[in-house]
């Protein structure tokens, strides 16, 4: 088959690290980039290759297109994904997948009635050393996983006028960073059934966006999750525990360790985790892998919703002041 003809939507931070990662490989070429910043997409193409565009429907109406990777910021996934797959084209769609379920909802029927393929970046359960704690929880070598709990913590980093600092163009931590925690928990639990969260009327400084997000989250074979985001800690640290019915697993971005219960702590060496494959390029491979040869890809649409489904049920929840079930209402 000759190569997999790709453009790139949104040439920032992010979809030039997707981009980065389909052309190290030698079935992929690029078509194009657009992004509205004429600077940004003529730099990702003389980087890339192929023809700069300012508007992505000139990029979609290049009959030598097959996919697009599509990262520009939140609130435009759900409307350009959609002009993607109607205009035939495969579609990698960063994360958060949208703004809520019912955008997940059009987009993932637009996907069906084109006919063509719909995936979602949720990276974390991929990127080595947490690939690797889940691996060891699905094992089965600590018994079953009942519960995760997770600690994303610290200051962040983005402040200004740009869409990160704004609660309207993000959907807050909840979406614009959790939901890889939650879609993280899930990988590990399986299907949520009701969410509680506490969020405090603390937004980081300078913008709008709460600061701190308390959730937990119920799973339906019985699991429990608990996530902790605090972007205004000045402690912070990233810490993932996962609890098995005969021990536990910690892991962060370095390190990975266990323990059984009356036994000693365990830790899984470096190099392992060193060796593993990056979380970018795992999903960009998977996703030109299930164009190419129909390989079941390694996240799916149906993840990307589901963790837009319970970070909007946090933001209800923490709202109400009540348990919110699930399936939303
Ligand atoms: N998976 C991850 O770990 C991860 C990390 C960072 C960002 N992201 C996600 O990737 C997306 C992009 O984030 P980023 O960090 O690259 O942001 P960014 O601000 O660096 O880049 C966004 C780019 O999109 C362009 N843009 C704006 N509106 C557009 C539109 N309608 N069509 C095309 N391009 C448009 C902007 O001009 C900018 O160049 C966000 O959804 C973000 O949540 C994911």
């Amino acid at each position: 088959m000759s190569k997999l003809r790709l453009g790139l939507i949104g040439a920032g931070g992010m979809g030039m690290s997707l981009a980065r990662a389909a052309k190290a490989r030698e079935d992929t070429c690029f078509v194009g980039v657009a992004d509205p910043m004429a600077e940004a997409a003529q730099k990702a193409v003389d980087e890339l290759g192929g023809t700069a565009f300012t508007n992505y429907q000139d990029l979609l109406a290049c009959a030598d297109l097959d996919a697009v990777i599509v990262a520009p910021p939140n609130t435009a996934h759900r409307e350009v994904a959609i002009a993607a797959v109607e205009a035939g084209k495969q579609v990698f769609c960063e994360k958060p997948m949208a703004m809520n379920v019912a955008e997940c909802d059009a987009m993932i029927a637009a996907a069906q009635r084109a006919g063509v393929k719909l995936m979602v970046g949720q990276v974390l359960r991929l990127i080595p050393g947490f690939a690797k704690a889940r691996e060891l929880a699905l094992s089965g070598e600590l018994g079953r996983p009942v519960a995760v709990a997770i600690e994303r913590s610290g200051l962040w980093g983005f402040h200004g006028n740009g869409w990160r600092s704004s609660y309207a163009l993000t959907g807050g931590f909840l979406f614009e960073v959790n939901v890889h925690e939650i879609d993280y928990m899930r990988a590990i639990l399986g299907e949520a059934k009701s969410v509680f969260a506490a969020i405090p009327a603390v937004p980081v400084p300078g913008t709008d966006i709460p600061a701190i997000n308390y959730v937990t989250v119920q799973f339906q074979e019985g699991g429990a999750g608990l996530l902790n985001s605090n972007m205004v800690l000045p402690q912070g640290q990233y810490q993932v525990c996962i609890t098995c019915e005969k021990g536990s697993i910690r892991c962060d971005w370095g390190s990975v360790s266990y323990q059984l219960q009356g036994g000693e702590l365990q830790n899984v060496p470096a190099e392992e985790i060193q060796q593993m494959t990056d979380g970018v390029a795992r999903e960009i491979n998977s996703f030109v892998e299930w164009v190419r040869n129909g390989t079941p890809p390694v996240v799916t649409a149906a993840d990307g919703r589901a963790a837009v489904e319970i970070a909007e049920a946090a933001i209800r929840s923490g709202t109400t002041g009540q348990v919110v079930t699930l399936p939303l209402q």
